[in-house]
């Protein structure tokens, strides 16, 4: 499958193009990824990364990415732990929309694809419907 440029880039991130200048690819963060069978898979993300690209890249099973980030298809959604979710960016409101309308949703879920890494964010757990 081809995928346009812009959701080439937006699903798969700066890893598949190379880093710009200014953007080092030596900080590296992890994020835990827990599948709704329990299974725990470790990731390794760089700055810049959403959470839904570090997860496509590393292959973990359970996470989409069908829009490329553009917020309409709520494949990427995940819960974060309890101890992390005021430690993430407030979701903007066409997230919110997106979540609330979602079957199952929990009032913490959110999309992977708005969530962007930085080095605050080294050791953050999620968990995957
Ligand atoms: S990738 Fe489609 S909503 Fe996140």
């Amino acid at each position: 499958m081809i995928l346009p440029r812009r959701t080439f880039f937006r699903t798969l991130g700066w890893a598949a193009v190379g880093y710009p200048d200014g953007m080092s690819a030596g900080l590296h963060i992890q994020v835990i990824f827990i599948g709704s069978d329990g299974a725990t898979h470790r990731v390794t993300a760089v700055p810049g990364q959403t959470l839904m690209q570090a997860a496509l890249s590393a292959g973990v099973p359970g996470i989409g990415g069908i829009c490329g980030g553009d917020m309409c298809c709520a494949t990427c959604v995940v819960r974060p732990a309890q101890d992390w979710v005021s430690r993430l960016s407030h979701p903007v409101e066409d997230e919110q929309i997106v979540v609330r309308g979602l079957p199952a949703h929990h009032p913490d879920d959110r999309l992977g694809c708005q969530i962007r890494l930085d080095g605050k964010l080294d050791g953050l757990v999620v968990t995957l419907p």
